[in-house]
């Protein structure tokens, strides 16, 4: 990720100024990388719009969903519109810790010694390429650990207690959830005040997708915590194909509530981009998968302010 380079021209959209200001301000033409990002900011005193403290899940139990692609490029965007960002990556694989420009084998802890011998989170978090994103990797010690958690008291509730107090110091934490049922994902769920959900436009999805509610349900009744929002995202949806315009119309008249009118469309710049070790929108942020998650971002972060404020007026 460190490779990441930017133009005037995007450093301009992101920040809503025009490249002449961009350049002036950095005194330069060229060679604009994550850092500037924060000068930048501060030079032309454009600070992010303040948003209440998050922890959003991107949770599937059915693998190869998106999950990590979008959470990874989700969390990456949110650092570059200028909130401070931890993402926790939960799956062994690692792949959210590639998709952010690390090797999970280089490092000697995870959240494996946080959640079972209570390391503090801060001793596991590593600076990634963009300043204010920063990561908890993983590595294959985070296999065992649905084994390690099973005897230990609170075994449900320690990824929620090793964020409280830290969870202060980020607008958003973001966590990539491994496609499995177990108490690793108990702790997710959890700790989690939303709960991002990537499927196929296949009726694969359909099963993953009960099991799931089922789960949040039995929390509900069972350890009184309540999801603040649920959101469906479509992912790698080809409308060309007939049976996936007719799994989106039934996702439509099943998960009305929950599903996004934005869908992330086919993009095989996801693949590219991981391969690099580095999000979409640090690849090509003018692809369609870049410019889907952000929309996905925009209706999620909008979804939550108005739910927030009629929660308030109620
Ligand atoms: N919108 C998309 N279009 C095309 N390919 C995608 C898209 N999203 C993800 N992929 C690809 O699908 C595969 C699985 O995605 P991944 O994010 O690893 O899923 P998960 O984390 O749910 O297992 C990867 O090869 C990824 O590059
Ligand atoms: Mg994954």
């Amino acid at each position: 990720m460190e490779n990441v380079r930017y133009s005037a021209k995007r450093l301009a959209e992101i920040l809503g100024a025009t490249p002449k200001q961009v350049e002036g301000a950095l005194g330069r033409k060229d060679g604009f990388g994550p850092d500037d990002l924060p000068v930048l900011r501060e030079k032309l005193r454009r600070a992010p719009e303040p948003y209440p403290a998050r922890v959003q899940l991107f949770l599937n139990f059915k693998g190869g969903t998106g999950k990590t692609s979008l959470s990874s490029s989700y969390a990456y965007r949110l650092a570059e519109r200028g909130y401070r960002v931890l993402m926790i990556d939960l799956d062994s694989q690692g792949h959210a810790t590639k998709c952010l420009g690390k090797e999970g084998g280089s490092f000697d802890r995870t959240l494996h010694d946080v959640l079972i011998r209570k390391v503090p989170l801060e001793e596991v978090t590593v600076k990634t390429g963009m300043p204010n994103l920063s990561l908890v990797p993983a590595n294959l010690a985070m296999s065992t650990i649905d084994l390690a958690l099973m005897p230990l008291a609170g075994r449900e509730f320690r990824l929620r207690n090793a964020l409280q107090g830290f969870a202060a110091r980020y607008d958003f934490v973001v966590l990539d959830a491994p496609p499995s049922f177990g108490l690793l994902n108990l702790n997710a769920l959890m700790a989690a005040s939303d709960l991002v959900i990537p499927v196929l436009a296949d009726f694969l999805s359909y099963d993953g997708l009960r099991l799931l509610f089922e789960t949040i349900q039995g929390l509900e009744e069972d350890c009184s915590h309540q999801l603040e929002n649920i959101f469906i995202v479509v992912n790698a949806f080809n409308q060309t194909f007939k049976i996936a315009r007719e799994a989106l119309d039934a996702l439509k008249t099943h998960y009305s509530d929950y599903l996004l009118d934005t869908v992330v469309r086919q993009c095989t710049k996801f693949a590219q981009a991981s391969s690099e070790g580095c999000p979409i929108f640090g690849y090509d942020a003018d692809s369609k998968g870049a410019n889907d998650i952000d929309a996905v971002q925009e209706e999620i972060l909008g979804r939550i302010r108005r739910a927030a404020k009629a929660a308030a007026g109620a």
